[in-house]
């Protein structure tokens, strides 16, 4: 740590107007660095493979000599897919008694969106933490999808101001991006994300085999975020999401892998190296679709997947692009195929929710976005596939007229037939 402290005396501003003249002020402006790491593991076969170490060596990592007090939540959606996963967790912590100690039976927590709405669990959740004594050196193994990961994340973060979390995300919006950042979260207040913190976790641990028994939506879901990233980042990821749009539609599982590895990555270099891990700026580029998505699932009383409401939202803002002339039409017409192609429905009601005098509910969701930031709007766009811009102002005209558009493909969509719409697109 990098600590820099130094002595000031600042001249308070004079007010020409007034005689009153500020007093001077004696500060120390107080200013340290703390450098961040945390490994993110890729692995298969975590419980199931009797030589795979991983768990183990990503909660002994910091001490590997000694024993290591652990507890484990687990998502119920994975345990009911997957009963004998409890009993795996037990076994692997018997199997390495010299170094690890689960101190109590595994819990098993009702995920999905519910979750972040009951502060009662979180409270649960710091109540068994300090019943268990888990302190700030002990740890927390949660398995689960992004909600899961959120809600069991943001208790760890504010017991002890942080016990170490351990992230075994099990679907794929949880591998390829909210398993393996920095947030915290759960809704409050009706809003989402309300409550939340930056917190690194420990450690993650990214196990393929988990996704076998995800649920086909699920799977599609998670798919957005890779095309979120790929086209504000990465022009080749798009390429290849393109490429390879009909196996990762049948989940075929050398594709998906590459998906999850590759998104995962562009996520984790933005973390490190976009300069703002703690998004203490105005600026979001990883929420390129996003105001419009987060709006959504509140609409649709998250009937709509995270997933589901982002790839709705990226083909919002890509027409949006092009409507004000940002944005190329094929730039628009391949990235409005591909999401197709990937399975995604690119409309649903909720964009033509309607306030009393007649307006899109759905816009308030930019106003939302823009307090969230803290003031300052910042939607991030693309110019091109692979580059993003940040714009600081929208026109509600176009963003009426692009929501008209999505609803118009979709209608063609089902007059058509899924397969053509691509082909048939204006
Ligand atoms: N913290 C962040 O940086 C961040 C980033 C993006 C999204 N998120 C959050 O992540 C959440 C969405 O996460 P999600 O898409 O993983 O959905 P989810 O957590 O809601 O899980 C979806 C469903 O799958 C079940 N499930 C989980 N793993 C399973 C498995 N292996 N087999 C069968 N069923 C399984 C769950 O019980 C749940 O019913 C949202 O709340 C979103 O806000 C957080
Ligand atoms: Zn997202």
């Amino acid at each position: 740590m990098q600590c820099l402290s130094e002595s000031m005396k600042e001249d308070g501003p004079v007010d020409e107007n007034s005689s009153v003249h500020a007093v001077d002020t004696d500060s120390v402006m107080q200013r340290f660095n703390v450098p961040f790491e945390y490994p993110v593991y890729f692995s298969r076969g975590v419980f199931s493979d009797p030589h795979n170490l991983t768990l183990q060596r990503a909660i002994c990592r910091l001490e590997p000599h000694r024993r290591h007090r652990f507890v484990a939540v687990v998502d119920a959606g994975l345990a009911n897919a997957n009963p004998a996963i409890v009993q795996a967790l037990q076994a692997y912590a018997l199997r390495h008694a010299d170094t690890l100690e689960l101190v109590d039976a595994p819990r098993v927590l009702a995920g999905g969106e519910q979750l972040k709405h009951e502060p009662d669990a979180v409270r649960a959740l710091q109540q068994w933490l300090h019943d268990q004594h888990i302190d700030r050196h002990a740890c927390l193994v949660a398995l689960g999808g992004g909600a899961v990961l959120d809600a069991v994340g943001y208790a760890a973060a504010t017991t002890h101001r942080g016990v170490r979390l351990i992230r075994l995300p099990t679907t794929v919006l949880a591998q390829n991006d909210a398993g393996i950042g920095v947030k915290t979260a759960i809704n409050a207040f009706g809003v989402k994300n309300f409550l939340g913190t930056f917190t690194p976790p420990f450690a993650v641990i990214n196990d393929f085999d988990f996704i076998a028994t995800l649920p086909a939506r699920h799977c599609i879901a998670g798919m957005a975020e890779a095309v979120k990233v790929a086209a504000i980042r990465d022009r080749t990821f798009f390429d290849w999401l393109t490429a390879h749009a009909s196996a990762l539609a049948n989940f075929e599982p050398n594709a998906m892998q590459w998906m999850i590895r590759r998104c995962a990555e562009l996520h984790l270099q933005h973390i490190s190296q976009g300069g703002d891990p703690f998004e203490s700026g105005s600026a979001r580029p990883l929420d390129f679709g996003h105001w419009a998505a987060h709006k959504l699932e509140t609409l649709s009383a998250h009937t709509l997947m995270h997933g589901e409401a982002v790839a709705i939202g990226l083909a919002l803002d890509t027409r949006y692009a092009v409507t004000i002339g940002l944005l190329e039409m094929p730039a628009l017409t391949a990235m409005y195929t591909l999401l197709n192609r990937l399975g995604f429905r690119l409309w649903h009601d909720a964009l033509d929710a309607r306030d009393q005098s007649g307006r899109r509910r759905v816009l308030d969701g930019l106003t939302e976005f823009r307090e969230h930031l803290g003031g300052e709007l910042n939607v991030t766009l693309i110019k091109q596939i692979g580059k993003s811009v940040e714009v600081h102002a929208t026109d509600e005209r176009e963003v009426n007229a692009a929501i008209d558009w999505l609803q118009e493909q979709d209608r063609n969509r089902l007059h058509i037939g899924r397969k053509e719409v691509h082909c048939e697109m204006v």
